[in-house]
């Protein structure tokens, strides 16, 4: 594993961006596996950034997103569809139908989550995803668990995950008990894993992760296997581990 240590979140959203840029740049028809949360906000406004420019070209690229609430309709301003299009996809030339999220509005499970793999084999993988950490080491939202699945499924999200989103909703009881995740099978085989992690408060979970015993309880530490991985953190987040 690679690690990029950056000064604060500013510099890790440009570093992290930089390496994203060049996979679209290598291969202008490259598969994008895309993220939400906040950590990727500073990196997807530098893409957008470097469009504007002029210096990148996202019309062949195609995207699939890592996961999706189960029950949002996409025109919930909560829903993953809605922060892929208002933080990324309507700020640059992808084309609406070479990008992918979960349907979370299919409430038959077990056909969304075929369908969702079978779209990503179509797709031929996955040349780069990129990931949030979860405080309980969470990574799409595949939570601490006896095994680490393999591909797409439905999980039901743990407290401290609810917790923790709650503060995009009116209420915790407004945020969705379950969710759509591309299975850590799924990520594993993509070739190429970029994972940003900022804040103090991701400190514990980021030395545990990467530098802990590998175990489904803390489903990142599974990227410690993965050939291609690039750490992007901040200073704050590396705090625990001696580098
Ligand atoms: C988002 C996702 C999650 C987040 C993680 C970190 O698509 O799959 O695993 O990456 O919860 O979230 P933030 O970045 O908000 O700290």
């Amino acid at each position: 594993m690679r690690i990029i240590k950056t000064k604060d979140y500013e510099e890790l959203s440009r570093k992290a961006a930089n390496i994203l840029a060049a996979e679209v740049i290598r291969n202008p028809e490259c598969v994008l596996g895309l993220a939400t949360g906040s950590s990727p906000i500073g990196l997807y406004k530098n893409l957008i950034k470097m469009y504007n420019d002029g210096d990148l070209d996202f019309s062949n690229v195609k995207s699939a997103n890592l996961d999706e609430y189960r029950g949002l309709p996409r025109d919930n301003d909560q829903s993953y569809y809605y922060f892929m299009h208002d933080n990324l996809f309507n700020h640059i030339n992808i084309k609406e139908e070479n990008t992918n999220v979960p349907d979370g509005t299919n409430m038959d499970a077990e056909a969304e989550c075929k369908r969702y793999d079978q779209l990503i084999k179509d797709l031929g993988g996955v040349d780069i995803q990129l990931l949030g950490l979860g405080h309980d080491g969470h990574i799409g939202f595949n939570e601490p668990a006896d095994h680490f699945a393999v591909g797409t499924n439905c999980v039901d999200l743990a407290e401290q995950t609810i917790e923790a989103n709650k503060r995009f909703f009116a209420s915790a009881d407004d945020v969705p008990r379950q969710a759509y995740t591309m299975g850590i099978g799924t990520i594993m085989a993509a070739r190429k894993v970029l994972i940003i992690v900022s804040g103090k408060d991701k400190a514990e979970i980021v030395k545990k992760a990467f530098f802990g015993p590998v175990t489904p309880e803390v489903p990142a530490s599974i990227l410690q296997f993965h050939k291609d991985v690039v750490l992007v953190a901040d200073e704050d987040a590396l705090s625990l581990c001696d580098l």
